[in-house]
């Protein structure tokens, strides 16, 4: 009897093992299924709540406020899986990966930006931010994400503003502070050699080397560090022989950090109306002499000529029309690009083409790669 049963047996029995294991597995798919629905509406509920707190009560109702709500969703999921190892899931910038890092991510709670086009302590443009993101920030931790597709960026976007609560409120303030096309012959061989040296004189007269060095690598400097104090810290000064510029390597790129200033670690020197108050007008033939303290040996006279760019004195300067003073500030200011982008480690003379070059990428992956980049 054993024996005839035996292989009756066994396929029953096996038939029984399989219609359990059939059971097991639909049970374990719908298990499977039931669990992100219910942690994704934990999240959705919490984005859509972040979305009405940040929405004027009158674009809280119709389309206008499903779009933004659902792009903030969206925004959450890239944000959480790409930055929040930094920036924090809170957006404080307090991140696992924080403790490591020597310049702290941005807390995205104060609204306080560095690299903006708009005028000192105002919010950064949308624009601002996607180019933060695209080119990332060279010497930090800060990665590059040139090929996150556009839609995420802007979702990110959205979901980053959305942790400063005054953001709808502050943002029809911003103004744009004007940079404009490099001149034609910015960069050009003849030129540079002059270009630089008016630049010299420009760096020299504002004053750029109490922070950045006589000689812009840090030498003579009167501010080692600036204390930005809880927005981002104690900041040293860049040094131009070394490092990449956060905010952009192009002439255009330098010209508006220079007029923007970054956030309270150095002064905005554009943006005010007020011409005649601006330090990058104010480079006058009669003060060239008296800097010679912070000049190389014999450097005043290899200036002598490039001296001759400059208006005599502050009567000369007062006396230059609106048009004429807002031209003398261009000039200025682009032979002070000039001057800073001829000090880069082996030589390198100053481009007018836009370096389009993202910065490289880290993924994340390396967050001790920091070195201050100063
Ligand atoms: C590996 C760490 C790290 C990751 C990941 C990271 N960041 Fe950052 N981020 C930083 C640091 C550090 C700073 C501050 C740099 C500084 O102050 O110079 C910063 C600054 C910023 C700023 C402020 C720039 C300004 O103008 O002040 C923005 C915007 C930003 N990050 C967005 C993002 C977004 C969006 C993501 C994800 C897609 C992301 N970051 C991922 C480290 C990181
Ligand atoms: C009060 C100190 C101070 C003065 C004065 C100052 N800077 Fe700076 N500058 C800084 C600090 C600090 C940084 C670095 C900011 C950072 O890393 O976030 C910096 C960074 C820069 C950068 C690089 C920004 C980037 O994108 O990475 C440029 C270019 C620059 N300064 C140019 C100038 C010029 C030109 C002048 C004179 C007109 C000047 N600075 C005057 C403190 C100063």
């Amino acid at each position: 009897m054993s024996v005839s049963n035996a292989p009756q047996n066994e396929p029953q029995g096996a038939s029984v093992l399989l219609v359990r294991l059939f059971l097991l597995f639909v049970f374990i798919v719908l298990v499977g299924m039931l669990i992100p629905r219910k942690a994704m509406k934990g999240d959705e509920s919490q984005a859509s709540d972040r979305a009405k707190q940040i929405l004027p009560a009158s674009v809280a109702i119709g389309e206008d406020y499903n779009q933004r709500g659902q792009l903030i969703e969206r925004g959450r999921v890239v944000y959480n899986r790409y930055c929040a190892g930094c920036h924090g899931i809170e957006g404080d910038g307090n991140g696992p990966a924080t403790e490591r890092l020597l310049v702290k991510p941005r807390n995205f709670l104060t609204g306080a930006y560095k690299f903006r086009s708009t005028r000192d302590l105002q919010l950064p443009l949308e624009e601002d931010l996607h180019r933060t993101i695209t080119r990332g920030l060279p010497g930090v931790s800060m990665p590059a994400f040139p090929f996150m597709p556009e839609q995420e960026k802007t979702a990110v976007i959205q979901y980053i503003k959305s942790f400063y609560p005054n953001w709808d409120e502050e943002a029809p303030d911003r103004e744009i502070v004007h940079v404009p096309l490099p001149p034609k012959d910015f960069g050009d061989d003849e030129t540079t050699e002059l270009q630089v040296k008016r630049g010299r004189i420009v760096y020299l007269t504002m004053r750029c080397w109490q922070c950045h060095g006589t000689d812009g690598a840090g030498t003579g400097a009167s501010t080692a560090v600036v204390d930005t104090g809880d927005k981002f810290g104690k900041i040293p000064p860049r040094n131009f022989t070394r490092a990449r510029f956060r905010g952009g390597m192009t002439p255009q790129d330098i010209y508006r950090t220079i007029h923007t200033g970054l956030h309270g670690a150095m002064p905005p020197y554009g943006g005010n109306p007020d011409l005649s108050q601006n330090p990058i007008l104010l480079a006058m033939q009669q003060l060239i002499p008296s800097l010679t303290d912070y000049m190389h040996e014999g450097e005043l006279e290899s200036l002598a000529e490039a001296t001759k760019a400059f208006p005599a004195d502050y009567n000369a300067v007062m006396a230059m029309s609106d048009a004429e003073k807002r031209q003398q500030i261009e000039r200025n200011t682009w032979d002070l690009v000039a001057y800073v982008l001829s000090l880069r480690q082996g030589g390198g003379k100053p481009t007018a083409k836009p370096n389009t070059t993202p910065v490289k990428p880290n993924n994340g992956e390396d967050y001790g790669d920091d070195d201050y980049g100063n």
